[in-house]
């Protein structure tokens, strides 16, 4: 499969506001040259995104600011987006997470979880899937999941099976497509330095944490040369072939303990 030529291209990024996917809009811009399409709730940080790139980069973004927990606003991100024709590619990035025991996980926390991290993302590729599967339409669908869809993690059990639910997806939908210029990719990082993991919970757990400028590399090389399953950082992925040969439980069990010590330390200090 060809590889995708982004200069001059539009591009969908969801989740722009501010983490992995700020840091992928920032390098689309600056090194492929694309026009964005940025999405989030927090319009101040995506309008700073804005002018930022079209000044540094001298490329075009377009802001939608939405909610994309809710599926009407999931649609209507794609149905702007795809107005015009012109767009090329999507990174379904926007994802939120819970880190601590799962009993004590409200359950609209635990709704809005799903909502975001699964039922926007499949009302988003549903779109977009009828929009590239078109005779003559070229582009690629990235879902960013992540390392916990392969090897679920204790004390993040909500977020681990909402990544397992996009790793499987995903994968499978890959397999299902028509068009040979279209393809979908699933990209699995390990922890990474952003928001997501900029609190005390994760202060144990750090040391792991992959800096962003270099998981969105490996994201957009992921995107470009439309890999289908895709870990980013060597030792992730000799880990993640190791790990297979191991008993899961075991690993479940190592894991546990590592994640329970760092949330313990971080209520502690509370
Ligand atoms: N950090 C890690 O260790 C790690 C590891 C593996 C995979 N990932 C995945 O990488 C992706 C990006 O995460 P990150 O680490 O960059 O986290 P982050 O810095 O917290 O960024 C999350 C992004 O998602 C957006 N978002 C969250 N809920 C949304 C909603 N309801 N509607 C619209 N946008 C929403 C946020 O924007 P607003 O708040 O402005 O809406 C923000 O731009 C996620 O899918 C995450 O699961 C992260």
């Amino acid at each position: 499969m060809k590889h995708l030529r982004l200069n001059n291209k539009w591009v969908l990024v969801t989740g722009a506001s501010s983490g992995l996917g700020q840091e992928m809009a920032r390098q689309l811009a600056n090194m492929h040259k694309a026009n964005l399409i940025i999405a989030a709730r927090r319009a101040d940080k995506l309008n700073e995104l804005k002018a930022e790139l079209e000044k540094t980069a001298g490329i075009q973004v377009k802001v939608i600011v939405a909610d994309l927990s809710i599926p009407e606003e999931a649609d209507r991100v794609i149905a702007e987006s795809i107005t015009d024709g012109n767009l090329y590619g999507a990174i379904l990035n926007a994802g939120v997470t819970y880190f601590g025991r799962h009993t004590e996980l409200p359950w609209d926390n635990f709704e809005s979880i799903l909502k975001t991290n699964v039922i926007g993302v499949v009302r988003m590729t549903n779109n977009l899937v009828k929009y590239f599967e078109q005779p003559g339409k070229e582009g690629s669908v990235m879902l960013v999941s992540s390392m916990a869809g392969y090897f679920p993690v204790p004390y993040q059990a909500a977020y681990s099976a909402t990544k397992a639910f996009i790793t499987a997806f995903g994968s499978a939908l890959h397999n299902e497509l028509t068009n040979p210029e279209f393809a979908i990719t699933v990209f699995a990082p390990g922890g990474i330095a952003t928001e997501m993991t900029d609190n005390s919970k994760f202060n144990e757990l750090k040391g792991w944490l992959m800096p962003v400028s270099e998981a969105a590399k490996e994201g957009i090389h992921a995107f470009i040369t439309r890999k289908y399953n895709y870990v980013p950082g060597l030792l992730n992925r000799v880990g993640n072939v190791f790990m297979n040969f191991l008993p899961k439980k075991f690993i479940g069990g190592k894991m546990s303990k590592v994640y329970l010590k760092s949330l313990n330390k971080a209520q502690q200090g509370e």
